[in-house]
């Protein structure tokens, strides 16, 4: 297979075009045709509920090119039944997890030629997607939907790599509502996201950290990817019902205990930052981010992690990583081979 002409180790985490991608509709009551597809674009009724009420999830994967030339999903499994509950979240009709993974598998080997060669520390990223797509000017569920899957190669989300970033905490915005959505990957969340986000970047952060929407007490998770502290040989990360279940998070989870680290999956007060050793955002775009700074953006409050990433985070992305490119023996059953 001859491989797309890419500067495969500068890419960033930006949408680059490739050769085809993959669509069904549900209408009817029933899913039709897996349908390929070369245009980038999709024909839309302008009344879709995804359009005016926000009808819409999506999922974020990669797949890796191991040593072995063979290609590797990380627990599709995991993002086939999140979407799952995502749809289920915004009354969406659901996804099976069979066409999800056909889906995902197609869209990867007909861009066989994008997938990042071994050892570049590129992937390719794969973004299911579902929209309301039936029209309805009342506020109510379409009765058509529309999923799709496209591929995009990429790098690092945060344009740091594996280096320290230095991240917000902004008090005057919320992202998702205690009892609200955080917990779907929805696009409402980001857009709540967008207005802290930029303005994070503007003022020299790499992400926003939000809290705890009704107390301001807790850490809840950055814009992008999940939390977590490591201090006395623990692993600590937020449990709360507005975040994103993080699969980068669970897996790390399972590779600290492995590594013989205690798990703690509790709320995280903002008073306990001052005592971790080592702080990360994780997640799959992001995998792990090595955090060094945490500015409190309204009280003033800086905390400091070191310019260098911690051991153990720096442990737990090898082992991720050795994984995901199949350099490591799959333990844990997380790896798809196509
Ligand atoms: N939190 C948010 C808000 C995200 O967008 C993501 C990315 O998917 C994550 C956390 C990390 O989740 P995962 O590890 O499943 O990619
Ligand atoms: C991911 O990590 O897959 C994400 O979706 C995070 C971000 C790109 C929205």
């Amino acid at each position: 297979m001859e491989k797309a002409n890419l500067d495969w180790s500068n890419l960033s985490f930006a949408y680059k075009d490739t050769d085809y991608n993959v669509r069904c509709y549900h209408r009817n009551g029933e899913w039709g045709e897996l349908e390929v597809s070369s245009s980038n674009t999709i024909n839309l009724h302008m009344a879709a509920t995804a359009l005016h009420y926000g009808q819409e999830a999506f999922e974020g994967m990669k797949a890796f090119m191991g040593k072995d030339g063979k290609i590797r999903i990380f627990r599709w499994e995991e993002n086939a039944r999140r979407l799952i509950n995502s749809a289920k979240g915004i009354m969406m009709e659901p996804v099976p997890e069979e066409l999800f993974k056909s889906a995902i598998i197609k869209a990867v080997q007909l861009n066989e030629k994008y997938v990042p060669p071994y050892g570049t520390g590129a992937s390719l990223y794969i973004r299911p997607l579902l929209i309301g797509s039936g029209p309805r000017v009342g506020v109510k569920p379409a009765d058509e939907y529309l999923f799709m899957v496209f591929v995009t190669p990429v790098g690092p989300y945060f344009k740091e790599g594996f280096n320290p970033v230095k991240i917000q905490i902004a008090r005057d915005v919320d992202r998702a509502a205690p009892q609200g959505t955080g917990r779907y990957k929805v696009g409402g969340n980001y857009a709540a996201s967008l207005g802290s986000g930029v303005r994070a970047h503007d003022e020299g952060f790499a992400a926003c950290l939000y809290l705890d929407a009704k107390e301001k007490k807790y850490i809840d998770e950055a814009g992008p990817a999940n939390f977590f502290g490591i201090k006395e040989n623990t692993y600590v990360t937020p449990k709360s019902d507005s975040i994103l279940p993080s699969i980068t998070n669970k897996s790390l989870q399972q590779l600290a205990k492995d590594m013989g680290l205690k798990v703690e999956q509790r709320p995280v007060p903002v008073e306990e930052l001052p005592t971790f050793d080592e702080v990360g955002a994780c997640g799959t775009a992001a995998v792990i981010s090595p955090v060094k700074e945490i500015q409190d953006r309204d009280t003033g409050d800086v905390y400091n992690y070191g310019d260098k990433p911690g051991t153990i985070s720096t442990k737990l992305y090898h082992k991720l990583q050795a994984i995901q490119n199949g350099d490591e023996e799959d333990q844990h059953g997380w790896v798809l081979t196509i």
